[in-house]
């Protein structure tokens, strides 16, 4: 059973746990109820390291980025939380493994240099999106960053950074968390999100992780 059969069997819910690791080579779990009910994706800061104009492309990292291979892939939704939403634009960033950005001058959106680990992509005809990249790597919040300033110095745990649209969509700008991450209990924005940390399986090759994302229809 799919994910959108699963939505029609009246499991209507926003996203999906992939809690099951592959342990003695059975997968234990499918995907776990992350919580009751149908709740659109909640938005998150934009944060000081958005650059427009992102490539497109879905394979952020090359065979030669240095890190753990993290594959994310999911499902735009409407807001009944089962509509797919085809076509919807997803843009993704993210810091290295080293937990360092392809600019690292804070809040300078338009700069049009080499984009790194960005990327922007449609979500396919039953609404799908995948990206291959490796795990972010934690960096702390600069110091000095208007509006952020009290913020200075904490460590964010490891996130993507995720902006979608779609043009009867409300837009949504949200940061994808891991579960487990010791850093989350503390960081002022993945504590506040819940909702947006999945949990990872193992594989040979590195990490997957589902993320669905619902959308607030904006007519
Ligand atoms: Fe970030």
């Amino acid at each position: 059973m799919n994910k959108q059969q699963q939505a029609g069997a009246g499991l209507s819910r926003r996203h999906f746990l992939y809690g099951g690791f592959i342990l003695g080579g059975g997968l234990l779990a499918g995907p776990v109820l992350a919580g009751q009910g149908c709740r659109t994706t909640a938005g998150d800061i934009l944060g000081p390291y958005y650059r427009f104009g992102a490539p497109f492309l879905s394979k952020l990292a090359g065979p030669d980025e240095p890190g753990e291979r993290l594959v994310v892939s999911g499902t735009v939704l409407s807001a009944d939380c089962r509509t797919p939403i085809p076509n919807a634009l997803v843009e993704v960033w993210q810091a290295n493994g080293a937990g360092l950005y392809d600019t690292q001058t804070p809040g300078n959106f338009t700069d049009k240099g080499n984009f790194h680990l960005r990327g922007m992509l449609y979500t396919d005809a039953q609404g799908r999106y995948r990206i291959e990249t490796v795990m972010p790597g934690r960096y702390p919040v600069p110091p000095n960053l208007p509006g952020l300033e009290k913020y200075a110095g904490i460590t964010r745990p490891a996130h993507i950074h995720f902006r979608v649209m779609e043009s009867l969509h409300v837009p949504v700008t949200l940061q994808l968390y891991f579960a487990g991450d010791p850093y989350i209990a503390k960081d002022p924005w993945a504590s506040a999100h819940p909702d947006n940390v999945i949990a990872l399986e193992a594989d040979g090759e590195g990490r997957r992780g589902g993320f669905d994302i619902v959308l607030v229809r904006g007519v």
